[in-house]
Parts: C-alpha cells; structure tokens; sequence
C-alpha cells in the first residue's frame, strides 16, 4: 500500500477546472482520494460521540480545517491535510433521518466487522481480536492528519486534544500515529518493497496515466453523484446534498511479520539473489519496484524508479503462464490487467502509510507491532473492496490455483500454498505462513464538504 513520503503530488490548480455539470466539484470533495500531499507523518483518531449534540459541535468546529481537492497544493494548506469520515452508526448518532439512512448500501450499513465472512478475514485476522475499538457500534468517525513531518503533527495533535477536551461531545476511542520509513526518498514499507507504484488516474482531473495504467477512470467510479464506467450517475442516497460528492473507504490496521517474512526468504532461498528472487515472487515487483513481467530474472532497480516504464506490461500477452509474475502473486492479484474482465469497475485509489519503528536488517524481530494502517476508496465497497478482498484476496480457487491465497495479505494460516511457474518445473511452497495481520477495520463515508455542513445543521429525532 502507499506510504507517506515526500513525493510528487497534485500540484495543479485544481479549482480552475470546475463549471461544467460533469466536472468534479474540487471546492466540495474532501482531497483525501483526490490527491497525495507530501506527508511524512499521520494520526488517525477513531473517536465516539457521546451524543448527537455533542458530535455535531465536534464537528461543526471542525469543517473549515477539512482539506478540500482544490485547496490541496495552494498556500491554503501546505502543512497539514485533514480528512473527516463517518460509520453508518456514526451519521445515525449524528442526527440523519431514518428513511435516510436505510438509503446507504447494506455492506456500509453493516460495517466492516460484520461482513468478516464476505471479506474472508477468519482466524487471528477476525474482528474478535481487533484492537482500538474498530468493531465497536460505538465507533462514529475518524479524523485523518497527514502532516509534513513529525512536528507539525505533534502541534495539531495537540491543538486537536485541547479541541476534544473543550468542545466535550466526544471520546476518542484510539489514535495511531504514522511515520515514513527512512530514507526518505523513495516510498516503500516494512518488507522493503518500493511502494505508491501503481493508482488509477481519475477523469477530470488533468492527471496523465503513465504507460500501461490503461485511461483515466470516470469519476463515478470514487465520487458519487458522477457517469461512472457503466454510464450516467448512480442513484444517490437521499438527501443528495449528504451523499453528492462523497466517496467510501474502507480503513484497514496491517501488522507487518518483518522477522518471519525475512526468516521465510531465508528459508527459501540459499543465497542472497534466491532470496530476493523469493521476494519478488510474492509481490510481482522485486523490492525495487521492478515488475517482474518486465525483469524477470534479474533486478532492474532503475526501472523500478522509472514511472514511466515500471507499469507499461501486461499478463496475458507477455506473461501468460506466469514464468515471470506468478498467477497467485500480489500485484497480479489485485490487479489481473488483461487478464480478467470488467476491470474499470474495480479500481481502487489507496491512501495511508507506516507505522511502528522499521526493523533495522540483521536482527531478530523486537516483538514490537508495525505495519501499514491503510485507505481504500471507491464508490461501491462490495464491487470494488469486497471484491478483492473476497475473490482476489481470500478465494483459494483465484486463477484456478486450487489451495492458495494472497501471499502477502490472504488470511493466512499454513495450509495454503504458493505456486511459482517455472520451466521445465515449477516450485510449490507447501504452508504458507502469514506475514501480515489485520488489527483492525472499518468502514467510513466521506462526505462533501456541503454534506458536512448539512450534518453539523441537524437536529435530534430528524
Ligand atoms: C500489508 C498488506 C499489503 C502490502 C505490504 C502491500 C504492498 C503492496 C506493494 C509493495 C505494491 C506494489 C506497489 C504499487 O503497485 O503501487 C502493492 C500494489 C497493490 N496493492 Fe497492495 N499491499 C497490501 C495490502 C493491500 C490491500 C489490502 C489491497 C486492497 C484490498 C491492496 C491493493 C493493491 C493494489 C490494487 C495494488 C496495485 C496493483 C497494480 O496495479 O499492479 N494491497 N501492494
């Protein structure tokens, strides 16, 4: 998943390209999936409300802090990037109408907790063991930082505590605070693979794909009130001036096994190339960011910096066996390209960043939790998230490989498998084991920036 760090982000004056019906409304939406600010730090704070009152006083003091898509880049706001969500308890707290609120789709109704049998997260990845509150009814909305750096989030930190303390209507149910991993000049997490590689480019937005990313994503597809790839708008929940301009993300909390992936890569690999090569194999990428449709056998750590050749491949005409990016890999999951159907339609835009202090390499794991506390936003949670989550993610039988799973990120536990196609014969890793954890997860709305207005404008029993 991304990571925060100093990197290009949308810099273009975005609010000079509002005016035709069409056209995102960049004074409305939140800039959250619109755009990645040069952030080396984060907190997020899931807070409670204790009462509708009290949550829209917290909020209506909070508004004019929320980073719009056309103020992200101007002087506006250059330090720090706040963002503002809410459950489906939460907008209920907060004072929305019933026949309203029936109006949002059931996944998001549920939360993300209760639908762990769709998402596939069993075992130690199920909410019984998720820590901060996330599969609490109690949890009503999150508070995004994305700040320059350390000191700048400590400051709001602070500035947002004495906020809470005054204004008195809510509790802060937990907090995570996120930092890149150094060095600093090229995005990357906790396993050493270069991060922020791939992303869809929204239409409207003047943002040019890079080669192979296919074309710019209709709108529809992350902001609702917009043509999406099947056509014209989607039906908005009611009231319009709530859902227009609003997109959902689902937030998930990932422990990252440093100390067992790099004993796993040991295990496999007898030199350090094999190892490597090990590496690569799960991802698709080798840690570079180098896919490995393109080099195969052997690192090309520039082209994996160079953005406008690391996405210019395919699988079914370059790499259809898989010789080089194996069916059940990571990137070739999440993303099957030409390979499967409808892809327009499950695009993802993802948000987020490390936490927890990098291993350093040599020594054994310190115990000490860290992961990747991530966003991932769309229009639909169960056509876009779930989807993955469910077939590309979870289902055993993806790419008909049988008994296998998201190597990096499936709900692991040792009984499933990992096959890596190779000539005359392939390698089959028998019992995987999990390299990742999920700790926690929710799902929230992101309202226009008029929507949060209209929550902070609503009354008890609505
Ligand atoms: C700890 C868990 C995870 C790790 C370490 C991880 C790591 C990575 C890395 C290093 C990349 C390659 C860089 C890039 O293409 O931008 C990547 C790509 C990607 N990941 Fe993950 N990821 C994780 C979880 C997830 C989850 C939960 C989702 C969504 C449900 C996801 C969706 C994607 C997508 C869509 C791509 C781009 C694939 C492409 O377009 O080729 N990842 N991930």
């Amino acid at each position: 998943m991304s990571v925060l760090q100093r990197s290009k982000y949308i810099s273009q004056d975005l609010t000079k390209r509002t005016g035709q019906p069409d056209m995102l409304d960049f004074d409305d939406i939140q800039h959250f999936l619109m755009s990645r600010p040069p952030a080396r730090a984060a907190r997020y704070e899931f807070l409670s409300f204790r009462s509708g009152v009290g949550g829209r006083a917290w909020l209506t003091g909070l508004i004019d802090k929320v980073g719009t898509a056309g103020a992200v880049g101007s002087s506006l706001l250059d330090a720090r990037w706040v963002t503002v969500g809410f459950t489906w308890n939460g907008l209920q707290t907060l004072g929305v109408a019933e026949a309203s609120l029936a109006n949002f789709p059931e996944e998001f109704r549920q939360g993300m907790a209760a639908r762990a049998g769709v998402l596939g997260t069993a075992g130690a990845n199920h909410p019984d063991h998720w820590v901060g509150g996330l599969a609490s009814p109690n949890l009503h909305a999150i508070v995004v930082l994305f700040a320059r750096d350390v000191a700048e989030r400590e400051r709001c930190r602070g500035e947002h505590g004495r906020y809470v303390a005054q204004c008195g209507g809510v509790e802060v149910l937990s907090s995570l605070d996120l930092e890149a991993i150094p060095p600093f000049d090229y995005a990357h997490e906790h396993f050493g693979y270069r991060d922020r590689l791939s992303q869809p480019v929204i239409e409207g937005t003047g943002m040019e794909p890079t080669p192979g990313s296919g074309p710019p994503i209709k709108p529809g597809e992350f902001f609702l009130g917009y043509p999406d790839e099947e056509g014209p708008a989607a039906a908005l929940p009611q009231p319009e001036i709530l859902s227009r301009n609003g997109s959902y993300v689902a937030y998930l909390r990932m422990q990252e096994h440093v100390g067992a992936f790099r004993d796993f890569l040991r295990a496999h690999g007898e030199t350090p190339e094999q190892q490597e090569l090990i590496a690569a194999k799960l991802m698709g990428r080798w840690r570079s960011g180098a896919p490995l449709v393109l080099a195969p056998d052997k690192d090309d750590p520039k082209l994996g910096a160079d953005s406008q050749r690391s996405n210019d491949f395919n699988y079914a005409k370059m790499d259809p066996h898989g010789y080089g990016c194996p069916l059940g890999a990571h990137i070739r999951r999440m993303n099957p390209r030409d390979t499967a159907t409808n892809m327009n339609r499950r695009k993802m835009i993802r948000r987020g960043g490390t936490y927890g202090p990098p291993l350093p390499e040599g020594v054994p794991d310190d115990g000490i939790e860290r992961g990747i506390a991530a966003f991932v936003g769309c229009a639909s949670l169960v056509r876009q998230f779930e989807f993955a989550m469910n077939v590309w993610t979870n289902d055993p039988n993806f790419h008909e490989l049988g008994n296998e799973r998201d190597p990096i990120f499936g709900t692991q536990d040792g009984t499933f498998d990992m096959t890596i196609p190779k000539r005359p014969i392939r390698k089959k890793i028998i019992g995987l084991p999990a390299f990742t954890t999920i700790r926690g997860g929710a799902y929230f709305f992101l309202p226009g920036i008029k929507a949060l207005r209209y929550l902070g404008s609503l009354s008890d029993g609505v």
